[in-house]
């Protein structure tokens, strides 16, 4: 990764967009997959139906632990229409089931790598011990299975899991390794579509750079910003078309992608209807134009559609780098006629949004330099931060050159402005993953899980994955009260990280 200052970065990242534009226009002969800053705006065919990925609801035992299985594999799919690409993908060739389970249940999930590779399964947005939380301190060898317990404590979400192995999950998450976990809170009525692949419909969008012979291209050599592609896929799927049955269709947006930020709008400027963020719903749906999602970000969006439409779901160019190039995304196919079950609810039961207190713990957060926060580069051995059981505190990240985002495990933050201003009202509910535009300076109220363990860190990073592979990623422990003095700031871990 280059060093700051930014303009040099960007300067370089130009250079080599530009030239990798010649490299594709020189070499690419597939009409729709556009060239490298361009996006994929203005081609024709929708020509394949949506991939719903598989719901899994698990087993529930007689002593109430809901069980899950997931096995990690190597495989062979069509990502794009005709060519064979070998990827990797849980109990399937790219992507993994969409796991749900409500709140207040006991959870246990069995992971099998039969992957030639080290991996591990992180369960991201969810509130749980540290041990369980699938880090590179939690490896999975080839072979071996690991099955991690935890109750769910948490509102409603649109979580999900992908490996987090120390410097490879850029490869191991392009490869095909990601998949969606649905909390449902049985005890609150929403009022919102909830029949699954039906009018509760995943999309998890991804870029991807497909050869002609069908290869998962992974060069590493191009772009500051790592793996990005002009294919979009949306759920494993290329030109995806969906058929919409109800009036109202509930979309849950992952962005999955290892860098690529979306601006998500409608083709014919209808407003999208946001009513949840990474962590929990909004008070009220905000309708809005424009809903951008950086890496690992989610959003519920409900679409309202009339008979016999077709919308197109697109993203809007930005700048230069991570958010350039207009892309459609899918395409909305509204039934002739359409059930009329569930209307936009006025309000939402949303969970209480995170307050300060008085005189909160403030920690401060630069992301720069060459892959570093606060100057210093991941150590899987070194805990950056100690926070004691039950804080809540102010964290204030800033991204002083180009932009990154910021995630925090184990927790749910309210963003309480960003360089001064506080968030539209779209933006508001509960989020784990925070977007930082070139120069954003963004403060968070911070609340953490409800497990103390002085020895096990969890992680906060940059969620572009390459540079969270290159250690632009720092770790703290939760402890008990009153011992955060005592708690170590150096731990052993071994070769394979544990
Ligand atoms: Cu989704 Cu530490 O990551
Ligand atoms: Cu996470
Ligand atoms: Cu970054």
């Amino acid at each position: 990764m280059p060093p700051e200052p930014v303009r040099l970065d960007r300067r370089r990242f130009l250079t080599l967009a530009t030239l990798s534009t010649v490299a594709l226009a020189a070499g690419c002969g597939q009409p729709g997959a556009g060239r490298a800053g361009q996006g994929n705006g203005g081609r024709m065919g929708w020509t394949t139906p949506m991939r719903i990925p598989p719901l899994q609801v698990g087993e529930v035992g007689a002593d109430g632990v809901r069980r899950f299985s997931l096995t990690a594999a190597e495989g062979t799919s069509e990502l794009v229409r005709g060519r064979t690409t070998r990827s990797w993908g849980f109990d399937g060739p790219y992507l993994g089931p969409t796991l749900r389970a409500n709140r207040g249940e006991q959870v246990a999930v069995g992971v099998r790598n039969e992957l030639p590779e080290t991996t591990t399964v992180h369960w991201h947005g969810m509130r749980l011990p540290a041990v369980m939380d699938g880090t590179p301190h939690q490896p999975i060898e080839p072979g071996d299975t690991w099955e991690p317990t935890w109750t769910i404590e948490q509102p409603a979400a649109t979580l999900w899991y992908h490996p987090h192995p120390h410097g490879d999950t850029a490869a191991h998450v392009y490869r095909g390794l990601a998949g969606l976990w649905i909390v449902d809170d049985p005890d609150v009525d929403d009022g919102l579509p909830h029949e699954y692949g039906v009018d509760d419909v995943p999309l998890v969008i991804q870029d991807r750079d497909i050869g002609d012979d069908g290869t998962l291209r992974e060069d590493r050599s191009i772009a500051f910003w790592g793996l990005m592609g002009n294919e979009i896929l949306v759920n494993g799927t290329h030109d995806p078309y969906l058929d919409v049955t109800t009036r109202v269709v509930r979309l849950r947006v992952l962005n999955g992608s290892n860098a690529r930020v979306y601006h998500l709008h409608l083709s014919d400027g209808r407003p999208l209807h946001v009513v949840a963020n990474d962590c929990g719903q909004l008070p009220a749906p905000v309708a809005v134009d424009e809903v951008t999602l950086s890496p690992a970000e989610r959003a519920e969006l409900l679409v309202e559609l009339d008979p016999g439409a077709t919308v197109v779901l697109r993203s809007r160019s930005r700048g230069h780098g991570i958010d350039e190039g207009d892309f459609d995304i899918v395409q909305l196919r509204a039934a002739a006629s359409l059930a009329d079950r569930w209307p936009i609810p006025a309000e939402l039961p949303a969970p209480p949004s995170v307050r300060l207190p008085a005189t909160p713990t403030r920690r401060r957060f630069v992301l720069a330099g060459d892959a570093r926060i606060n100057s210093r580069s991941m150590d899987m051995s070194r805990i950056d931060e100690v926070v004691p059981l039950g804080a809540i505190e102010e964290w204030e990240v800033w991204a002083p050159g180009v932009p990154h985002n910021f995630h925090i495990h184990d927790a749910a933050f309210t963003v309480l402005d960003v360089d001064g201003r506080p968030p539209p009202a779209h933006l508001a509910g509960l989020k784990d993953t925070v977007f930082l535009p070139s120069g954003a300076t963004a403060r968070l109220a911070v609340e953490f899980g409800r497990h103390a363990d002085p020895t096990t860190p969890y992680m906060y990073h940059c969620h572009i994955l390459r540079h969270e592979d290159e250690g632009m990623m720092g770790q703290f422990t939760v402890v008990e009260p009153g011992t955060e003095d005592a708690a170590p700031r150096r731990i052993d871990v071994d070769d394979h990280g544990h």
